[in-house]
């Protein structure tokens, strides 16, 4: 397994006139703690922190977030988007389709979008996207964590069943015993900043593409929103991204954000 390359990463941005100052740590205990306390000392948009190991990565409500050492991308985005920040929580879905653009120029692989912000290949979790925002003196700023498990073979037993690298899912017959985590860092930052440009302009059509690869379309689910369960089945996506919800009595709910969102067979 060869480490990222921070030197190539950074001439590569420049070269294609990317607003990314990469950086690349060997062993952190989570990028987006690193980029929370960059971002409340003032630190500008655009700081990117890959890591090589995480030793308390975090996933979403509270979750460990866990990687294999030199196999997997782990990286955070500071940003300070110059947009409203009512706007700012468009960020997840243009992330996550920024993703898949890189999933699919590097790879033969269609990536799908498991709302609210995990991205899944053949039914699968590869990745999973945090998003935080930071209120300081320095002002507000915007961390966006993304890990894809790209080379690894193994996950936690309760992830077993659930989770994939970009690795495992490769169409049989292509042999392929390791995946360029290089090649794809870099599409990532050009994905990443080509998408966050759709932040104002751009963002329904952005959300048009995103309910094309939309996994839980047409889906049982149940999920927790605003602390209680939720059971329905999933419609589409509203302009916004929202996801709208028939319910058993037939009415129909818009849901901003859910956690524990899982299919019901
Ligand atoms: C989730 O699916 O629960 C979100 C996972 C987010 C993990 C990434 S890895 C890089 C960044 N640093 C962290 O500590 N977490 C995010």
């Amino acid at each position: 397994m060869s480490d990222l390359n921070a030197k190539l990463l950074r001439q590569e941005c420049e070269q294609q006139g990317l607003e990314w100052r990469v950086e690349v740590a060997d062993e952190i205990p989570s990028t987006n703690d690193a980029l929370r306390q960059a971002a409340a000392a003032g630190a500008p948009h655009g700081q990117v922190l890959f890591a090589e190991s995480q030793s308390a990565g975090r996933g979403r409500r509270d979750n460990r977030w866990i990687s294999s050492r030199g196999r997997d991308l782990i990286v955070s985005f500071l940003l300070r988007p110059a947009a409203s920040m009512s706007l700012w929580p468009r960020i997840t879905t243009l992330a996550a389709l920024g993703v898949c653009h890189a999933i699919e120029e590097e790879l033969p692989l269609r990536p799908t979008i498991k709302w609210p912000n995990d991205v899944y290949v053949n039914g699968r979790k590869v990745c999973g996207l945090l998003a935080e925002t930071v209120h300081s003196p320095a002002g507000q700023a915007l961390i966006l964590g993304i890990g894809l498990n790209v080379n690894s073979h193994e996950f936690p037993p309760t992830l077993a069943e659930t989770a994939t690298s970009l690795l495992q899912a490769m169409p049989a017959g292509v042999q392929v015993r390791e995946l360029d985590r290089q090649a794809l860092a870099l599409q990532l930052l050009k994905a990443l900043s080509v998408q966050l440009g759709r932040l104002e302009n751009g963002f329904e059509e952005a959300v048009q593409e995103v309910r094309q690869r939309a996994w839980l379309t047409g889906k049982q689910i149940r999920a927790t929103a605003d602390g209680l369960e939720i059971f329905g089945r999933v419609l589409d996506l509203d302009h916004e991204g929202h996801l709208q919800l028939a319910l058993p009595d037939g009415s129909v709910r818009i849901l901003s954000s859910a956690d524990n969102v899982r299919q019901v067979i």
